[in-house]
């Protein structure tokens, strides 16, 4: 249901392909892998796969639709609605409550405020955060809020989940609860990307690629 048909990105600014005839087919319940050194293209595979970036040549389908020719208006859309982001620096709102930062993407889709309460804790729940609910981030520590990024994530239900480099910042206690969670979403039928540079991490999924100078392999 993602499918790069050659793929390809060049950044303009500083004349870098990063992508190079790309060809990736995720399908829907899968748990996939991508490492790479740094520099081979992995964040910039993951913006094109979550609708941040748009190719410079090839061909995008989500869902069956080719995203390549949409109005960024249209691309946001989708993004909101089908696709959940999880960064290595967790990207939560430090003002906001646990509770607040997961119920926050269904705010953005106009869902009304007692049903966003409901799933977000929900959501908390399912990451084994019920007891954290009115937590600020800076009263978590970085494998709890890694946990709410991941509740983040998931609470719109989206097509796919992408996490960049989820682990990275953690110690390896709180890099291990990040992975049995995303094996557990995984379980539950959520189809996951995972990139990372960390071997043991890619071992996780049940698909593992390459990525070598914007090259994907199997
Ligand atoms: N916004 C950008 N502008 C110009 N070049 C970029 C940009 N982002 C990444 N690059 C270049 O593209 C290549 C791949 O980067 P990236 O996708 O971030 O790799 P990774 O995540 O595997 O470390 C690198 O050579 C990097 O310098
Ligand atoms: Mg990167």
């Amino acid at each position: 249901m993602l499918k790069l048909i050659r793929a390809c990105k060049i950044y303009h600014n500083s004349g870098v392909c990063a992508l190079r005839e790309v060809d990736l087919t995720v399908p829907r319940g899968a748990y996939m892998s991508i490492t790479g050194a740094s520099g081979s293209g992995k964040s910039t595979l993951m913006h094109v796969l979550g609708l941040l970036d748009t190719l410079t040549d090839g061909r995008y389908l989500l869902g069956g639709t080719d995203v390549s020719a949409l109005p960024p208006c249209e691309l946001a859309r989708l993004r909101s609605e089908r696709i959940g982001f999880v960064f290595q620096r967790f990207q939560l709102i430090p003002g906001m409550t646990a509770l607040e930062n997961t119920a926050l993407p269904l705010a953005l889709q106009g869902i009304p405020r007692g049903e966003r309460q409901r799933r977000a804790a929900q959501a908390l729940e399912a990451v084994g955060l019920s007891d954290r609910l009115a937590h600020k981030p800076g009263q978590l520590s970085g494998g709890q809020q890694q946990r709410v990024a991941i509740a983040r994530a998931v609470v719109t239900r989206p097509c796919v989940l992408l996490a960049d480099e989820p682990t990275a910042g953690l110690d390896p206690a709180a890099a291990g609860d990040v992975l049995s969670l995303l094996d557990r979403l995984h379980r539950a039928g959520n189809t996951i990307v995972l990139i990372t540079h960390d071997r043991a991490a890619a071992a996780c999924a049940a698909k593992r690629l390459y990525l070598e100078n914007g090259r994907l392999s199997g």
